[in-house]
């Protein structure tokens, strides 16, 4: 969603903010803009669509500033327009601002301002606060910027700039995450970092309820009430070439690729096969805690949810815990029941989704001990959370999740091993499946050896409008998953369903030829499913089957099988998520869809 990014050095802004904007633009947007300072005068250049669409009225030689803020902006108040694009100036047009967030109380301090005079331009919140910063000034940016925020209740992560000040950056955060990248001479300011990686990987994380006074030289970072925060720089451990297409034709594409390795550093240095025991240092202090839960809710949403419900098996038969599996939204409105020793564990890709804070912020408050499992380090959620443990998957650009998913099961496998071996989990056991998990990364290598099956599949049926995906046990979440990508980014309806609820209402849906995706890999379950894929056949469907490699006889029940390496059941998911990323991806590219910015969705979504 809304993307920030400024700059305070001695290069021209331009180009380095449009570059910023291009960096954040896999969050989903709908329209972009910059504004320019330099002594008496702030220049705003927005445009409603693409970047490309402010990009070609840009003449970079006429503007040399040195200082100035971008945008890209995901439309909540008022609709995507060139007027309602950030930045937003005052009535003066001597102050710029750029903002992530909601002002909930706009409407109030809307008409205190038009009662005082002002006049406004735009229906956006975030006009209200450039002219409320306008009003309270005198002489000081940061002063006013202090003042009009104790006038505001909702969330920001906000920069502004002043033409009377114009060396000057001032950023706020309170829910919208803000980060400062600290070059030479120079620092880079933006909501993700992404945007910061090509000039540093040495960064400064704003709190909530910090203001940073930001120069080319210094950098000061006060509480709302003028208190100095002392602050350490950090490394941020992404690289340039993570975040860059690096030969694919969608980061989409390239992430699935990445898994095998992504998985490698994601389990590495926690498996400990010599001694027999995982590692989890984020778990360390909590640990006894967590094994004397009584109940365990994951919360999450979207593809980390249907992670979460792979964490649901994983727990009930490794911890033998009751664990459910809430989507955050729901959760923190049904007035959840948070009994002494209920842990609550967040999923959370960006560790931003503004539901998922909610839903902990809400556990939180009833007394849960709340665990994060989250990728980008030194989000939100992570710092919230009293424990957690990091993905460590690499930054994700597609919209459509591929390698946090496999990130997100791999970590609430090795954490259910963690607390298991406390348990209830004989010692052999816990290596079994440590052996396996450790295996995972050189399995999904093999299975995406066999990726040009996948794209047959999808070739022979992306034209079909409608799908179904059916799974069973540890499969049942991977149906899910399987729709879900197909959904999110080739526009073709697809469902994902318990294979034996199919008669119970959507054995209804099959007809000739209908793609019908099963996920039949050995186990407990094999017999069963089979059943449902001969029910499907028997009514004209066409069976894509996901199998064991070495099943033979599946070939004389399905239209097309593609096979994975053999692993535990519980791991399964781990392999048969990937010719279902990989159906998903090469229909949307056969339908000529925008694989990597599917329409009206967003990578972070920080709105509830
Ligand atoms: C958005 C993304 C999904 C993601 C979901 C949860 O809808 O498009 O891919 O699964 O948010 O995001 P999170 O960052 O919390 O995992």
């Amino acid at each position: 969603m809304c993307g920030i990014i400024g700059y305070v050095g001695r290069k021209p802004a331009l180009p380095i903010l449009i570059d910023g904007l291009r960096r954040l633009e896999y969050r989903g947007y709908d329209s972009t803009g910059v504004a320019l300072v330099q002594p008496s005068e702030v220049t705003v250049l927005k445009a409603a669509g693409r970047l490309s669409v402010l990009e070609g009225t840009l003449d970079y030689d006429a503007h040399p500033q040195t200082h100035g803020i971008g945008h890209t902006r995901w439309a909540t108040h008022g609709a995507p327009t060139n007027v309602n694009a950030h930045p937003h100036a005052d009535s003066s047009g001597k102050f710029a601002i750029i903002h992530n967030g909601i002002i909930e109380n706009n409407r109030t301090l809307r008409t205190y301002l038009e009662q005082k005079g002002v006049i406004f331009t735009s229906e956006t919140d975030t006009e209200v606060l450039v002219q409320l910063i306008a009003q309270l000034y005198e002489g000081d940016l940061e002063q006013a910027v202090r003042l009009a925020l104790r006038e505001v209740s909702g969330t920001y992560g906000m920069a502004v700039v002043c033409a009377d000040e114009p060396d000057l950056i001032i950023a706020a955060r309170k829910g919208s995450p803000l980060i400062v990248g600290v070059g030479q001479g120079e620092h880079i300011l933006a909501s993700d970092a992404a945007a910061i990686l090509a000039h540093t990987t040495q960064v400064v994380y704003i709190g909530d309820n910090e203001i940073a006074r930001i120069t080319p030289d210094s950098l000061r970072i006060t509480t709302l009430d003028a208190v100095p925060v002392a602050k350490e720089t950090e490394e941020v451990e992404w690289t340039l070439d993570q975040i860059e297409l690096a030969g694919y034709e969608h980061f989409m594409l390239k992430e699935i690729y990445e898994q095998p390795e992504a998985l490698e550093n994601c389990l590495r240095g926690r498996i400990d096969l010599k001694e027999g025991v995982i590692h989890l240092g984020g778990l360390a202090d909590c640990a006894r805690e967590l094994t004397q839960a009584k109940r365990i809710i994951i919360t999450a949403c979207g593809t980390a949810w249907h992670a979460g419900l792979v964490g649901e098996y994983l727990f009930e038969e490794l911890l033998r815990v009751p664990t459910e599996t809430e989507y955050a939204s729901e959760f923190r409105y049904r007035n959840p029941i948070i009994d002494e020793g209920t842990v609550v564990i967040a999923v959370s890709q960006s560790g931003e989704t503004a539901d998922t804070q909610a839903a902990i912020r809400e556990a939180k408050q009833r007394g849960a001990l709340v665990i994060g499992v989250v990728n980008v380090v030194g989000a939100t959620i992570p710092r919230e959370t009293d424990a957690g443990v990091y993905l460590h998957v690499g930054p994700e650009i597609g919209v459509a999740s591929t390698k946090a998913f496999t990130g997100q099961v791999a970590v609430l496998a090795l954490i259910s091993c963690f607390l298991g071996r406390r348990k209830h989990l004989s010692p052999s056991a816990a290596m079994q499946f440590m052996k396996a998990l450790s295996a995972i990364p050189d399995q999904i290598r093999t299975t995406l050896g066999h990726a040009d099956t996948a794209e047959k599949v999808a070739r022979e049926y992306a034209s079909r409008e409608n799908w179904l995906y059916l799974g069973r046990g540890y499969n049942y979440p991977v149906a899910l998953e399987g729709a879900l990508k197909l959904k999110e980014i080739s526009y073709i309806h697809a469902e994902g369903l318990p294979a034996a609820e199919m008669k119970h209402g959507p054995l209804a849906l099959i007809t000739d030829g209908m793609p019908v995706v099963c996920i039949a890999t050995t186990g407990s379950q094999y017999d069963k499913i089979l059943s449902n894929i001969s029910e499907v056949r028997a009514r004209g469907g066409s069976v894509i089957a996901i199998a064991t490699e070495g099943d033979k006889d599946i070939q004389d029940l399905a239209d097309h099988v593609l096979y994975v390496p053999d692993t535990l059941e519980p791991l399964q998911p781990l392999l048969t998520v990937i010719p279902l990323q990989l159906i998903a991806y090469h229909a949307a590219v056969i339908r000529g869809c925008n694989v990597d910015k599917p329409r009206n969705l967003a990578k972070s979504v920080t709105v509830e």
